[in-house]
């Protein structure tokens, strides 16, 4: 199935050959960090189009930062008290702590007008204005992420049982995430992780009936009516089901992949629905999410949601 990628045999694996995987990695960037263009590691950067620059331009910023560096901060400002610059600027989203404190070295970092080079920096994120590379940054930055989930990752924050987990995927985060409803473990694809939980929260209640696509792996023939059985309802153990879309995306005779939309979230919906109707489901993998698509976005990979994603999301649900 295309949106699973290129490594999707990987991600049938056992748990203990994906940790061994996880282990051999362990010093590599971040999927998402990745993700923002940096090829070997180091900070992430925020995303941002750079007009072309003249050298009179960078020599006029240089002579800023010099300046503004060499000003002594007014007495008493930015110690002691308040929230160390880091771990508030970890918080808006730019990297982890470690990458933020590079941003910091790299002189990128500005708090009410002032270049910060010095670690031990504390900030009140309510009252002083912070800036990193010449852009505000939100005080409380609220976080939206896309994974594509891997076959065999539990749909949780933590796993007692040491399993794969969505954690895994957003460790070191200075604030707690929420993933948007769950996925099956050997359910692949599209899974939304924010630490909005007023958001989380109404993108999977079913009075917002928030329309979620799979692609579905089943044996044929199949009969021209499953659509409209699917669609007219198939009745499970804790009631009827009822698909919104149906199609046919590819055949090769023997065998079929189908797209199932449907807006309810019930556990294993797709899988009982086609199954009941006589069609287990050799492998699942959701493609969408409202207005969320999974595309190309590979398997195990971490992605921050567009701001436009975001502004869809939230017209969905009335927020
Ligand atoms: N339906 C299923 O059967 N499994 C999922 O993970 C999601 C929907």
């Amino acid at each position: 199935m295309r949106s699973s990628g290129r490594n999707s045999n990987r991600n049938h694996r056992g748990a203990g050959n994906q940790r061994d995987e996880r282990q051999q990695r362990a010093g590599r960037p971040r999927p998402e960090e990745r993700a923002y263009g940096g090829k070997g590691g180091g900070p992430a950067r925020p995303k941002r189009t750079k007009p072309a620059r003249s050298r009179e331009y960078d020599a006029q910023i240089e002579e800023r930062n010099r300046e503004r560096h060499d000003r002594p901060a007014p007495a008493g400002e930015g110690d002691g008290e308040g929230e160390r610059l880091q771990k508030v600027l970890a918080r808006a989203g730019l990297g982890s702590r470690r990458a933020c404190e590079e941003l910091i070295d790299q002189a990128r970092v500005e708090v009410n007008g002032r270049i910060v080079t010095s670690q031990g920096r504390r900030v009140d994120p309510e009252k002083d204005e912070i800036k990193v590379d010449g852009l505000t940054i939100a005080a409380q930055s609220y976080l939206f992420f896309a994974l594509n989930k891997p076959a065999g990752v539990v749909s949780s924050m933590e796993d007692p049982d040491g399993r794969q987990c969505l954690g895994d995927y957003v460790q070191n985060r200075e604030t707690r995430l929420f993933h948007v409803g769950r996925l099956d473990t050997e359910t692949e694809g599209l899974i939304l992780l924010t630490n909005h939980g007023e958001l989380a929260h109404r993108l999977t209640h079913p009075k917002y009936g928030v329309t979620k696509s799979y692609l579905a792996a089943i044996q044929g023939p199949i009969p021209r009516d499953l659509g409209k059985r699917l669609k007219d309802g198939v009745r499970l153990e804790d009631g009827w089901a009822r698909a919104d879309h149906f199609r046919v995306v590819q055949n090769t005779g023997k065998n079929y992949l189908v797209e199932v939309s449907l807006h309810e979230g019930r556990k294993h919906i797709v899988r009982r629905m086609l199954s009941e109707s006589g069609f287990p489901v050799d492998k699942l993998v959701r493609t969408r999410f409202g207005p969320i698509v999974l595309g190309d976005q590979k398997s195990g990979w971490l992605r921050r949601m567009t701001h436009t994603e975001v502004g869809q999301l939230m017209r969905e649900v009335g927020l």
